[in-house]
């Protein structure tokens, strides 16, 4: 349409003109697309058991990739798991085994005690890093995935698991994400809800 529109436009400046005005606007869509992503991705508890492609996994590790850390000191380590058997052993430690075990793909994320250098600083740029993450799945088409924090309460065991050192990685959560079982979803689906913005912030 707009290549139309420059093509009948007689002047070169008006030409100029519509070609800035129409990056200007796409750059606004964009933008307004992304914020509109952020608010709509959500949990995903059920799946299809699919096979997901590596390239993909990777796709969506890229994204925690350029998460934001103090110093840059990146201190994150993650074990990809796919294989039935190890997933099985991780659905033993969870009250969220069946989610676990039912999606393809386990992350299984830790925090790498010898790259971090302040605790909260690492704590919270392994946030950044799954936040990321679960951004990555939504991003990719029919994948969804859950952020599963309850296995903390076996953390030695799944260190265990990979004969990861206690004092050398520390469990932060698992990310777990396969192909969305929409119908099932569907049927559980409660409201998703946030406090009110009020309740959260001072202006001064
Ligand atoms: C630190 C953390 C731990 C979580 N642990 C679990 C978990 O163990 N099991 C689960 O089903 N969901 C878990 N979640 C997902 C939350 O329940 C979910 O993000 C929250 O209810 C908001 O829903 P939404 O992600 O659909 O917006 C966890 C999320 C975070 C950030």
């Amino acid at each position: 349409m707009y290549i139309g529109i420059i093509h009948r436009t007689p002047c070169i400046l008006g030409k100029v003109f519509i070609i800035i005005f129409t990056i200007f606007l796409n750059m606004e869509l964009v933008k307004n697309d992304f914020i509109d992503f952020i608010k709509k991705r959500k949990s995903i508890r059920s799946f299809i058991y699919q096979k997901i492609d590596k390239q993909t996994i990777i796709n969506i590790l890229e994204c925690a990739q350029w998460a934001p850390s103090g110093n840059n000191s990146q201190p994150w380590r993650v074990c990809v798991v796919t294989h039935p058997t190890v997933k099985r052993m991780l659905s033993e430690l969870s009250k969220y085994g069946g989610i676990i075990e039912e999606a393809y793909v386990n992350l299984v994320i830790f925090l790498d005690l010898e790259r971090g250098y302040d605790r909260v600083k690492d704590i919270q740029a392994i946030g950044a890093f799954m936040q990321n993450i679960l951004l990555g799945i939504y991003a990719q088409e029919d994948l969804g995935g859950v952020w599963i924090g309850e296995i903390l309460n076996q953390k030695e065991e799944v260190n265990e698991i990979f004969k990861f050192p206690t004092d050398k990685f520390e469990l932060m959560g698992l990310i777990v994400f396969g192909h969305i079982d929409e119908a099932r979803e569907k049927a559980h689906a409660k409201e998703r809800n946030r406090r009110p913005l009020d309740d959260f912030i001072d202006w001064y």
